[in-house]
């Protein structure tokens, strides 16, 4: 997908980082234009996280973990480049431009299907106090009063139009109405209620605004739980019903609970176990796992103890498998016949269902355990056999301890060696090499000189300065030259360009981590001494520039002849080179 530039700098331009970190993580202000809070990206007990208002640009001085907007919602939300560019589009209220071109109508604006499907909310709660029967089905299914309120439950009364009758009123409504999948159209022209007789349960996505309906029918009949279809607000394949709750009711998650159904989840909730989501009809996603890790460090998964289960455990192996690091955990759960997890909880009550989560097979067992029961281990064959297919899925773990791990595991039950497997697998790249990629990036600069670091320091975090350099710097072998110059060329042409578009310039070029560093630096110079700085350390920069031409230019000399145009080179180096001196000690003393 081609996202135009010019749209992500007005996109960047028009959301406040500070005010939408500020909206995830509690941001205290500190220090002149700097918030801080405690990381969200790794654990801590101080602030190390700053954003940086001016910049439109956060940087951790504890993980290194920094960029803009996007790259919050990137690492935040695990979201690719142009999903979070999307995201970020609906928050500000803009629309993709790319969007714009498959869709010949006339967009609604977001915030006003939110509003909408709260609105919607909030009459389907109230239809549920109206219906003896409703709460009746609640309450012989174990709901309290308390958790049918926390999860907003409502209840879709029978006919064809309320919902219609009460909130279409204009075209407009209609319109939206429809965009959210509240009310189908008919063949015939009108359009009636989706929800019809049917317990409502809404559906959130993880800050807590409403994208869908999931409604249950009350008794007997097809289908038995009916879905929103996918929306602008709603994909299916990416929501969790039930993490919202989960992330109120918790300040630290240890661990999530992932079950199949609505009431699984609302029985989990009510018995204490308060970090149970479920996916929507659909299987376990990349999307799903990766938006999980984001809050907790382990997964158990649910599944009915039948053969069924079993498939479709498997099913969330193969996607689990590349997504495992070392830091995570992942377990499978396989319930007694008969029971799904609303049963289950019940009967057993929660530290009994929690105890039966801790003895739950873990990943690499209930892995090992399903290819050994295929091959028979007993014969050489199957030995073969066994490590074959387990290798087939252990190449798509991430490099690292668990893989080595499960490798030596793999190799004493087949009785091989496995050393050059191994070899082969990590090829070259041991976990330490991987460590050190996470670690803040230091360490693999190259070493500027100083008046140059500054001034590119001076540059990313102030843009606008760039535009005080009056004549171009002579191109030389200094290192970082060429990088100046680029800087300098962007900010020519976009003279008012913050930090975080700057950075978005340099998405995925190799410095891309160089600016960050460069971003994040703290330095002492209080905001009307910039100019001042920035000036002199470009003085010492020309002058550092020219010794490195007359150098080069010297050296050249004595290897072969200059050409004509060299030597006056040479000449004019050595004299600005004079005259920069001289002022250098006339105009400061620094
Ligand atoms: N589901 C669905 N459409 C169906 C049936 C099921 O979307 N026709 C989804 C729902 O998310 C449901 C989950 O699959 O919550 C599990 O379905 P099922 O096991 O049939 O229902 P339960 O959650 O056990 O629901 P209940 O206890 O209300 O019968
Ligand atoms: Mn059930």
């Amino acid at each position: 997908m081609q996202i135009p530039r010019d749209f992500i700098e007005l996109l960047l331009a028009k959301i406040d980082l500070v005010e939408f970190i500020g909206q995830q993580v509690p941001l205290r202000k500190k220090s002149g234009s700097n918030y801080f809070a405690r990381c969200p990206f790794h654990n801590e007990k101080s602030a190390s996280f700053s954003v940086s208002q001016p910049k439109q640009f956060y940087y951790c001085f504890g993980c290194g973990a920094h960029g803009n907007a996007i790259d919050f919602l990137m690492q935040n939300d695990r979201l690719s480049f142009p999903e979070a560019i999307i995201a970020l589009a609906r928050h500000a209220g803009m629309e993709v431009p790319h969007e714009a071109n498959n869709k010949s109508k006339k967009q609604d604006s977001l915030p006003a299907l939110y509003e909408l499907m709260s609105s919607v909310t909030q009459y389907y709660y109230d239809q549920m106090r109206k219906s003896p029967r409703a709460i009746q089905y609640l309450k012989q299914r174990g709901i309290s009063g308390a958790i049918a309120k926390q999860f907003h439950l409502g209840y879709a009364p029978t006919g064809w139009s309320h919902v219609f009758d009460e909130f279409g009123k204009t075209e407009e409504d209609k319109k939206k109405l429809f965009d959210t999948g509240i009310i189908i159209k008919k063949d015939s022209g009108g359009f009636y209620d989706r929800f019809r007789d049917r317990i409502m349960f809404p559906i959130h996505d993880y800050r807590g605004r409403i994208i869908g309906f999931g409604g249950r029918i009350l008794d007997q009949g097809e289908p038995k739980y009916l879905n929103s279809p996918e929306t602008p607000l709603f994909q299916k394949g990416h929501e969790l019903y039930g993490l919202h709750q989960t992330l109120k009711a918790n300040r630290q998650i240890n661990r999530i609970l992932i079950v199949e159904g609505y009431m699984d989840v609302i029985a989990l909730f009510q018995h204490g176990i308060t970090y149970a989501v479920a996916t929507l009809g659909t299987a376990t996603s990349s999307h799903h796992i990766e938006r999980l890790f984001r809050y907790t460090h382990e997964i158990v998964f649910c599944f009915d103890g039948d053969k069924a289960g079993r498939t479709a455990a498997w099913r969330a192996l193969e996607v689990m498998f590349p997504l495992m690091q070392d830091s995570l955990q992942v377990k499978f759960l396989f319930l007694p016949e008969g029971e799904d997890p609303d049963t289950l909880i019940r009967k057993i009550g929660k530290d009994h269902f929690e105890k039966s989560m801790n003895q739950a097979l873990t990943l690499s067992a209930f892995f090992l355990q399903t290819i050994a029961k295929q091959n028979d281990l007993a014969t050489m064959e199957g030995r073969a056999a066994f490590a074959a297919e387990t290798l087939r899925y252990i190449k798509q773990l991430p490099a690292g301890v668990f893989q080595g791990i499960l490798l030596d595991e793999v190799g004493k039950r087949a009785r091989i060696d496995i050393s050059e497997w191994k070899a082969n697998l990590t090829m070259g790249k041991t976990p330490d090499v991987i460590l050190e990629k996470s670690l803040p990036e230091q360490k693999h600069q190259l070493k500027l000189p100083k008046a140059l670091e500054i001034v590119l320091m001076l540059i990313v975090q102030k843009p606008a300065l760039a535009v005080l350099i009056d004549e171009p710097i002579q191109p030389s072998h200094l290192p970082g030259l060429s990088f100046l110059a680029a800087l300098i060329a962007i900010v020519r042409t976009k003279p008012d360009i913050s930090t975080a578009m700057l950075r978005e310039h340099f998405r995925d070029q190799k410095e891309e981590s160089f600016i960050a560093r460069l971003a994040g630096q703290e330095h002492m110079i209080p905001d009307d001494g910039m100019e001042n700085e920035f000036l002199g350390a470009i003085r010492q920069l020309k002058a550092l520039n020219l010794d490195e031409l007359i150098n080069q230019l010297l050296a050249k000399a004595t290897q072969d002849n200059l050409t004509e145009e060299e030597k006056i080179n040479l000449t004019n180096a050595i004299n600005q080179k004079k005259s920069l001196t001289a002022t250098q000690h006339s105009s400061s003393n620094q």
